[in-house]
């Protein structure tokens, strides 16, 4: 009984999946290694020893269950339960026509000449912040991950919500989400927890703070109903857009939602990867200089402006090397709605299936010496052979993450903004481990020592 094979792929024996669940709780991705280094690229096992569950770092697999044969693959079931109890049904968590007109309609608000519109407010915000920044690293070392929640929570949260909000009450809603986040983790990795968290009122608890949370996005959308004309920021986007089906806008509620929502999806998976880039950048000091090099070459005394952030080709390859071997998003999980077969597995109706971008990205097949910090892999001569399902940071497919370039504008902004202005160096000098819940986090603060550029 607790032997039961899922399908045709290696498997985990039960039991063992079952003691493995613990483990599981602290650092989901060192067991999914283990099971890697062991059974290969794609494997099966039961998640928190009771959920059928396969698993997949192989590009051609992913492609299949993303794009190929996306409509039997949809968003799993347990995160969208819990995350509606919690967050309600937005974009992130909706499926076939539902999901189509969100999309459509908050796809406008993604567009480049937003991005554009968007970019000078958030380098007054980056302004702002500077001081905050410049003081701190006066003092001694700076936990960079601190301060990278603190730029991408303000830089996310302005272009959602103008101006309007105080810095408070974003930071209210930020520590609210990522509670939340914890706990939507801990339900998942050991759903047989779930009935206990309902009797001992800790599910209450948690429904409180996000009503608190709810509240002050919910004051915002009364006042903006009121203000009329304003800013051209996220929110009046949502107010004002009719969808193209019904023709009327988003209920307030569903602005409270897709707000939330967004702030969840593009919040802590940007400063997770500033955090990591800084990270890399103090271990690698020569890309800094190559950076400071590039910048000075692109835009010199220019403003910054959308087109010539894209044009730091550099820059770019260190983003993407650092959401290669870090990527925030760390895994996808779908079900399938039928049964299917994908590269010879059989994959039984309703079973859990997880594109594994961790296991992808540092899949030795597919990336040579994999640990290794290389940003030179991508370039455009290294990169044409490689199969488009072995980069996966932002997922792939239609569901692909609608905030990507607002993120990689930001990040490229906050990098020019700072390696401009600062040398850096570890202030430790162990390396520093992940920390994967949700997103990829670091197991502990990283420091790293600023002073003003040479
Ligand atoms: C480095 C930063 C980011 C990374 C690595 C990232 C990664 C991802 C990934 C992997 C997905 C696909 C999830 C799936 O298929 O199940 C996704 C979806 C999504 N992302 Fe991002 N994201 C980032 C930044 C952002 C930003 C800045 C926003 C918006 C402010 C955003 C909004 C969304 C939304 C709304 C979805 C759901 C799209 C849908 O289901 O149609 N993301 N993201």
């Amino acid at each position: 009984m607790l032997n039961r094979e899922i399908t045709n792929a290696p498997h985990v024996p039960q039991w063992r999946a079952l003691l493995d669940s613990r483990a599981m709780v602290r650092n989901p991705v060192t067991v999914f290694e283990k099971y890697r280094a062991t059974l290969g690229h794609t494997f099966t096992f039961h998640f928190g020893g009771i959920r059928p569950t396969i698993v997949s770092s192989d590009p051609e697999f992913i492609q299949h269950v993303l794009r190929t044969n996306r409509d039997n693959y949809e968003k799993s079931d347990i995160q969208v339960e819990r995350m509606v109890e919690f967050q309600g049904k937005g974009l992130v968590n909706s499926h076939g026509d539902d999901w189509l007109r969100r999309r459509r309609l908050l796809a406008r608000g993604f567009l480049p000449s937003r991005l554009s519109e968007q970019l000078p407010i958030q380098q007054d915000v980056l302004r702002g912040l500077l001081e905050g920044f410049d003081h701190a690293a006066r003092q001694g070392p700076v936990d960079i991950h601190q301060q990278m929640v603190r730029f991408t929570l303000r830089l996310v949260g302005k272009s959602l919500f103008g101006r309007s909000m105080s810095d408070d009450e974003l930071e209210l809603i930020a520590d609210t989400i990522s509670e939340i986040q914890s706990f939507i983790v801990r339900q998942i990795v050991q759903p047989y927890m779930i009935p206990w968290y309902r009797i001992s009122g800790l599910s209450r608890q948690y429904q409180r703070m996000r009503i608190e949370a709810d509240n002050i996005v919910l004051r915002h959308i009364a006042a903006r109903r009121q203000e009329g004309i304003g800013e051209s920021d996220f929110l009046r986007l949502m107010l004002d857009t009719p969808f193209h089906d019904t023709g009327k806008p988003m209920t307030e509620d569903q602005v409270r939602i897709e707000s939330l929502q967004l702030m969840v999806a593009g919040n802590e998976t940007s400063s997770n990867a500033l955090t990591w880039i800084f990270y890399l950048l103090g271990r690698h000091p020569k890309y800094v200089s190559l950076i400071r090099e590039e910048i000075a070459a692109v835009i010199g005394d220019d403003p910054i402006g959308i087109e010539n952030l894209h044009a730091l080709h550099l820059t770019l390859r260190v983003v993407d090397e650092t959401l290669r071997l870090y990527p925030p998003f760390w895994m996808i999980d779908r079900i399938a709605l039928e049964s299917d077969e994908i590269c010879g597995i059989h994959i039984p109706a309703r079973v859990l299936v997880v594109p594994y971008i961790f296991g992808t990205h540092h899949n030795a097949a597919l990336w040579p010496n994999p640990e290794r910090f290389d940003p030179e892999r991508f370039t455009p001569a290294r990169s044409s052979d490689r199969h488009r399902f072995a980069y996966l940071p932002f997922g792939g497919g239609p569901r692909l993450c609608i905030g990507n370039n607002m993120a990689i504008v930001q990040i490229l902004l906050i990098i020019a903004t700072l390696v401009r202005r600062y040398d850096f160096t570890p202030a430790d000098d162990s390396p520093v481990n992940i920390r994967p819940m949700m997103l990829l986090r670091p197991d502990g603060p990283i420091r790293l020592r600023f002073r003003a550029a040479a």
